[in-house]
């Protein structure tokens, strides 16, 4: 008796589903997958970074200037990638830095003038790096010059030399 009755009632229609129509389920599905990709990129980045080694690459304080040939006498030459003027005079090769001892700006050469200049606050300096005038307490410090085994200059940033050492070449 109660059978015919449930069989009696008529079943709820069912909502037809386009075949490219998202359910909630599947957009939910796909938010889900969505982040969980992240999460896991995330993941990976910072693990790469923590076992990636920690170092701080610089460039060399020591580099080639070339041959003594390239600098004629008399000569004081700028080497903007090395801040460093390679000055030539009869006495012999030196190596000035280029960075003002003031607050570090890079000073210029002016040959009209025959001195080294800071465009920052004017101090002025000797081709040798002797100071002349203006804010900086002290001359442009000398580096180390050698040749190398195959006749090359080399400057040694790291080593500071008193003006009177030169490289006679
Ligand atoms: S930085 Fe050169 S004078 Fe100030």
């Amino acid at each position: 008796m109660s059978d015919t009755k449930i069989s009696s009632i008529p079943a709820a229609p069912r909502p037809v589903q386009a075949a490219d129509e998202i359910t909630r389920r599947d957009f939910l599905n796909e938010i889900t997958l969505g982040a969980l990709g992240i999460a896991g990129l995330g993941s990976v980045a910072v693990t790469y970074q923590y076992f990636s080694p920690n170092v701080l690459f610089e460039p060399s304080t020591t580099f080639r200037a070339g041959n003594p040939d390239l600098y004629p006498m008399h000569s004081v030459t700028f080497l903007q990638d090395q801040q460093v003027y390679i000055v030539r005079m009869p006495e012999g090769f030196y190596a000035v830095s280029a960075v003002c001892t003031h607050l570090g700006c890079i000073t210029q050469w002016k040959p009209d003038a025959d001195m080294i200049a800071c465009p920052c606050h004017g101090s002025k300096f000797k081709a040798d790096g002797t100071k002349i005038e203006g804010p900086a307490p002290r001359p442009l410090p000398h580096f180390a010059i050698s040749l190398t085994a195959d006749g090359e200059l080399l400057v040694d940033k790291l080593r500071n030399i008193r003006p009177s050492e030169l490289l006679k070449v």
